[in-house]
């Protein structure tokens, strides 16, 4: 059911697509640069049913096919010429929290779309993703839409075992591969204060520019490398080390915010390890809780403000809902 071979098979309507979130544990922003980058997939999931309608609406919402970008760009690539559909997108993803909801979203209805279509390989699935999330953003890397295609444990450019697919853009390529999970439990935290992806990516392009930015480039690059090379020999306090280390850096290209050191430092001392996660600017934060101090780990973040999510990689990446109206 799961394995990443498995295509989306050809599927009459009415249908339902289904995916994971994603935490980005190593490596946001510079992957954009071409940088490795380590995320997994979350058990917290969008999915998204798809009907013939009388017209194009979202949640009943008959502007949509106008105005919700990701809508509207997944429409116009993935449905071009097809008959009217009616979609209804259900998430227990919180939006805006770099948690990965507008890729789920397009992930799971480009699934829709696909099988109502004859079907859809995985690795097209994982490119039409992104190009649809890239094509309403603007901006980004398919770091989040293949993830939350794959499921489980992903490098982008980065080491790794098995080599699942390349993703082509207009700038570079990128090459995903997957990770084995360590079997931890991860801890993350919504900060609740909202940001733009697109404006954080632009701001970090810009630092990025700066003399010292391919310094600075080489150092993300360096950090996510330990890291990935740490979490593949189950090394918890090395992985923890790499994440203190990546959000210096990520304060250094001006993306953590006040509220997300507050975060930070309430998790201390709970926490092997922590750092902002996604584009930052607000959004959330990540936790390696020190073993047996998760719930602690949790009762402190709610506390500072935070809300607080025990995250379990979720195996299974995007898949069709076999009982839609179930
Ligand atoms: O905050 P999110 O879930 O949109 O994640 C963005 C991750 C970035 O690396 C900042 C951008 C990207 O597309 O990889």
């Amino acid at each position: 059911m799961n394995a990443i071979e498995d295509a989306i098979p050809s599927t009459p309507l009415p249908l339902a697509g289904r995916a994971p979130g994603k935490c980005i544990v190593f490596g946001e922003h510079a992957v954009v640069h071409g940088a490795p980058e380590l995320v997994f997939a979350i058990d917290l999931y969008t999915q998204v049913g798809v009907r013939s309608g009388p017209r194009f609406s979202l949640n009943a919402d008959p502007h949509a096919a106008e105005e919700h970008p990701y809508f509207r760009t997944a429409l116009a690539r993935r449905w071009p010429g097809g008959e009217p559909l009616e979609v209804r997108s259900t998430s227990r993803i919180p939006r805006g929290a770099g948690l990965g909801s507008s890729a789920a979203f397009c992930s799971a209805l480009v699934a829709a779309l696909g099988a109502a279509r004859g079907g859809i390989d995985r690795p097209a699935l994982a490119q039409a993703s992104y190009d649809v999330e890239k094509g309403a953003q603007g901006v980004g890397s398919p770091g989040d839409t293949s993830t939350v295609v794959a499921g489980g444990f992903i490098t982008i450019n980065g080491g790794g075992g098995e080599r699942l697919w390349s993703i082509h853009g207009s700038e570079r390529d990128w090459e995903v591969r997957r990770v084995d999970d360590p079997g931890w439990i991860w801890v993350v935290a919504h900060s609740g204060i909202p940001r733009s992806t697109g404006d954080a990516v632009r701001e970090v392009g810009v630092r990025l520019a700066k003399p010292d930015g391919p310094e600075l480039l080489a150092e993300f690059a360096r950090v996510a490398t330990a890291g990935i090379r740490a979490l593949e020999a189950g090394d918890r306090k090395a992985v923890a080390e790499s994440m203190v280390w990546n959000q210096e850096l990520l304060r250094t290209v001006g993306v953590s915010h006040p509220r997300l050191e507050a975060l930070l430092e309430a998790a201390r001392p709970a926490a092997e390890g922590a750092k902002l996660t996604g584009a930052g600017a607000g959004g959330s934060i990540v936790v390696l809780p020190r073993e047996g101090q998760e719930v602690d780990l949790v009762r402190r973040l709610a506390r500072a403000g935070g809300l607080p999510f025990v995250v379990r990689p979720s195996v299974q990446g995007t898949a069709l809902v076999t009982e839609p109206d179930s």
